[in-house]
């Protein structure tokens, strides 16, 4: 009854969604051996997980790690932060940065986010071809990011190499990379404590919370979750609209006759090809999931991919259909931790899709370079994505 990871084929790691159909039939709720903990695969359990924070915390998937012997004591601090904290703590951190992520706040930034796609459109558009990740689904999220936080743009290429680190299975590599982050972030905190400008960073260090300010450590875990956070995921939401357009080319012709299509195109491929698999929760009191029971201490990872392909929730839920109503999909998580980026990630999405479809035509996927998945747990999307296209 146990699901041995160890027997899943690279092949496997872009279609992971037949065994999860069949994990959801057979073992909805599965103890994993090897990695000890619990997989949780149907809808409903899913969101019941992310709802009842107080028996499924956070905070404690933290706490386990603090134990990690590796880590000093001001890493295992610095850990901590806004994904891993419980209320009342997770509220009050959320609280100080929520307006500048609102759907207002994000639709500011529309000129800004067109000017950088075109950029990196017009590097392009006289080949004929391009790799839509590293030309433009990986720049376009950190360029965005780096801007709001006030952090030169032009370090991307290391904040790239420290971001693919930390989603990545290697415990020692993401330790060394999460080091780095820490040690470059805190010199741009010295330099706005000093001179603060108008941004992020400057915001958070000026915020405070019941008359405190952040601690250091917070100040840098803040900094490298809104880094790491935003790229990875968004950069995979572009790539992987192209794996899906790759199954039904028509659909961009759709999508050219009539925008509004593109909204809906996005929400379909969030729960069809979801950049985030999987969440982490620590069980705080004993309970039950489905017909097993549960002891306070044990790890769950609800797998959101599964919960959005679960026919209980999605009839036909293995057709990508972008007329799909109501699309109740949990991409973004749900509850208290949704994702505060979902306002951004679906903008910068929008746009680049807009700009790719109004500028190209004839976009095909390179069909004889063989896609190569992400090596990470979590995260779900392709390393390269070659394209030809013809110039509209
Ligand atoms: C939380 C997915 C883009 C920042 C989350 C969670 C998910 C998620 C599933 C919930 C985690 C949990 O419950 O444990 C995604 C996807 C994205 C995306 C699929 C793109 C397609 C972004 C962007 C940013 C961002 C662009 C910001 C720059 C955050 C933050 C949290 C979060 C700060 C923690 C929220 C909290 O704990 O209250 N994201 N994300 N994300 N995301 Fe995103």
């Amino acid at each position: 009854a146990v699901e041995d990871s160890r027997r899943i084929e690279p092949a496997d790691v872009l279609n992971p969604f037949p065994r999860y159909r069949k994990m959801r039939e057979e073992h909805p709720v599965n103890y994993n051996e090897e990695e000890k903990l619990w997989v949780v695969f149907r809808y409903d359990d899913v969101l019941r997980i992310v709802n009842d924070y107080n028996t499924f915390s956070s905070e404690r998937v933290f706490a386990r790690r603090r134990q990690d012997e590796q880590l000093t004591e001001e890493e295992r601090e610095a850990a901590r932060s806004l994904l891993s904290t419980d209320p009342p703590r997770h509220k009050q951190l959320r609280n100080l940065i929520s307006q500048a992520f609102t759907p207002r706040s994000i639709a500011q930034l529309t000129p800004r986010i067109t000017e950088i796609v075109n950029e990196r459109l017009d590097l392009v558009i006289d080949q004929g071809r391009m790799d839509v990740v590293s030309d433009l689904s990986y720049p376009l999220p950190v360029i965005v990011i780096s801007e709001m936080l006030g952090i030169p743009t032009s370090d991307r290429d290391q904040f790239k190499r420290w971001s693919d680190a930390i989603v990545s299975p290697h415990e020692e590599e993401a330790i060394q990379a999460s080091r780095e982050m820490r040690s470059y972030f805190k010199g741009i905190i010295d330099q706005r404590r000093k001179q603060p400008k108008n941004d992020l960073i400057s915001d958070l260090i000026a915020s405070q919370i019941d008359g405190q300010h952040l601690t250091e450590p917070e100040l840098l875990s803040f900094c490298i979750l809104l880094l790491v956070a935003g790229n990875e995921t968004t950069t995979n939401l572009i790539g992987n609209a192209f794996l899906c357009f790759d199954e039904q080319p028509e659909v961009m012709d759709q999508m050219r006759a009539d925008q509004s299509l593109i909204p809906l195109a996005i929400e379909e491929v969030l729960r069809y090809r979801s950049p985030v698999q999987l969440l982490v929760r620590a069980v705080a009191k004993d309970t039950q999931i489905g017909d097993q029971a549960i002891q306070a201490g044990e790890v769950v990872v609800p797998c959101l991919g599964s919960a959005n392909r679960d026919e209980a929730q999605f009839p036909h839920s293995d057709v990508f259909d972008i007329s799909r109503t109501p699309n109740r999909h949990v991409a973004f998580g749900h509850g208290i931790h949704f994702c505060i980026g979902a306002p951004l990630a679906r903008i910068e999405t929008k746009i680049a899709l807009t700009i790719m479809l109004e500028r190209l035509t004839n976009i095909r996927r390179v069909r004889e370079i063989e896609l190569e998945p992400i090596k990470s747990t979590f995260v779900y999307g392709v390393k390269h994505l070659p394209v030809t296209f013809k110039r509209a």
